[in-house]
């Protein structure tokens, strides 16, 4: 019996992509005022697993936080904080270090994706990211986390740590957290190569759309976007093994708030000449308000510091006494 709570987070390692906003941020909104009590992070503590230029890092945590506020998260409404500035996040990262066990990080894809051939040379803290993971959302006794298909595995990793910890300590302490992975675009390709996520970390621009990109980029980055000849299917089922295509229409089901099974319906054989303009001037309606947004609160950064530096003194309200009671119920 928990209370029906949110908690996702964002990493402020570069510029935001149409994939946080589609896999995360328009959903947090949409999650905002119903059921749920929701709490909003970025998550800097993360962002340092790699190599992040200190003032760079402050402009791009600022950035990410613009972004959750021009896209409708309401301070009012949600608990919108950076990570860091909560000082239980660490804390209970440690205390679940001693808790997960070292085969079940070496089962996370996301790590053996990341670090590639040189996992001796990445920080410890890349390795277990996992385990911050499982503390942010568990210091809050988060029911539920919305997050993108790639933040699957992760999530199932808190509930892992949560039913060992609750096992061992002989408790019902932590609730056992359901991923909300639901809609038609909860893992965007990069628009260069349809196997490859679409990522704020990835090597060239072209292969993504950024939130604040303008309007001429977006139409360029679609019309250079890597597709198959053949136009759109007449079918949903027209779309299989055709991963490039099937992003796109996916894209555009997100964007537009339709399945993508309307998308087809309306735009089946359609040619990329026709649908790639189309997909743009979406995305640009879309996305257009909410950059000139971002920029107008990126002009005035004190107002965005105050903003969550009152979120960060709510969080902690919530955290601080759970994280008390996780050392208490620890011995310590
Ligand atoms: P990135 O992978 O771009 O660095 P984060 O790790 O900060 O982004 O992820 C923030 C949120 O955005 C997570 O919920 C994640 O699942 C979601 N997300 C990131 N990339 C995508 C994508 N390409 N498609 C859908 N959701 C995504
Ligand atoms: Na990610």
């Amino acid at each position: 019996t928990f209370a029906p709570r949110v908690f996702s987070g964002i990493k402020p390692s570069g510029g935001l992509t149409l994939g946080n906003y589609l896999g995360a941020i328009k959903r947090f909104v949409e999650m905002q005022g119903g059921d749920f009590e929701t709490i909003f992070c970025v998550v800097d503590l993360h962002a340092i697993t790699v190599w992040q230029d200190p003032e760079e890092l402050k402009r791009a945590t600022r950035e990410v936080a613009a972004g959750y506020l021009a896209s409708g998260i309401d301070p009012e409404k949600s608990i919108l904080f950076n990570q860091s500035r909560v000082s239980a996040h660490a804390e209970l990262g440690w205390l679940f270090n001693c808790v997960a066990r070292v085969g079940w990080m070496n089962r996370m894809t996301q790590f053996k994706e990341k670090a590639g051939k040189n996992a001796e040379k990445q920080s410890l803290g890349l390795y277990a990211y996992p385990s911050l993971m499982a503390a942010d959302i568990l210091a809050y006794h988060a029911t539920h986390v919305p997050v993108g298909d790639d933040q699957k595995q992760h999530v199932e990793l808190t509930r892992d740590i949560a039913a060992k910890f609750n096992h061992d300590y002989g408790v019902d302490f932590f609730p056992l957290t359901t991923p909300v992975i639901e809609g038609p675009a909860m893992r965007v390709m990069n628009l260069r190569d349809g196997t490859k996520k679409m990522s704020k970390s990835g090597e060239s621009d072209m292969e993504r759309i950024n939130m604040t990109d303008d309007a001429d980029t977006i139409a360029k980055k679609f019309k250079k976007a890597r597709t198959d000849p053949a136009p759109l299917p007449e079918s949903l089922d027209g779309l299989k093994d055709r991963p490039e295509a099937k992003n796109l229409v996916d894209i555009y089901a997100g964007l537009s708030g339709m399945s993508a099974e309307q998308v087809i319906a309306e735009h089946g054989g359609a040619g990329w000449g026709q649908f790639k303009p189309a997909l743009a001037d979406l995305a640009v309606e879309k996305l257009a308000p909410i950059s000139s947004e971002m920029a107008r609160l990126m002009d005035d950064p004190a107002e965005i510091d105050r903003i969550m530096a009152r979120g960060a003194e709510r969080a902690r309200a919530i955290a601080d006494p759970i994280v008390s009671k996780t050392s208490e119920l620890m011995g310590l």
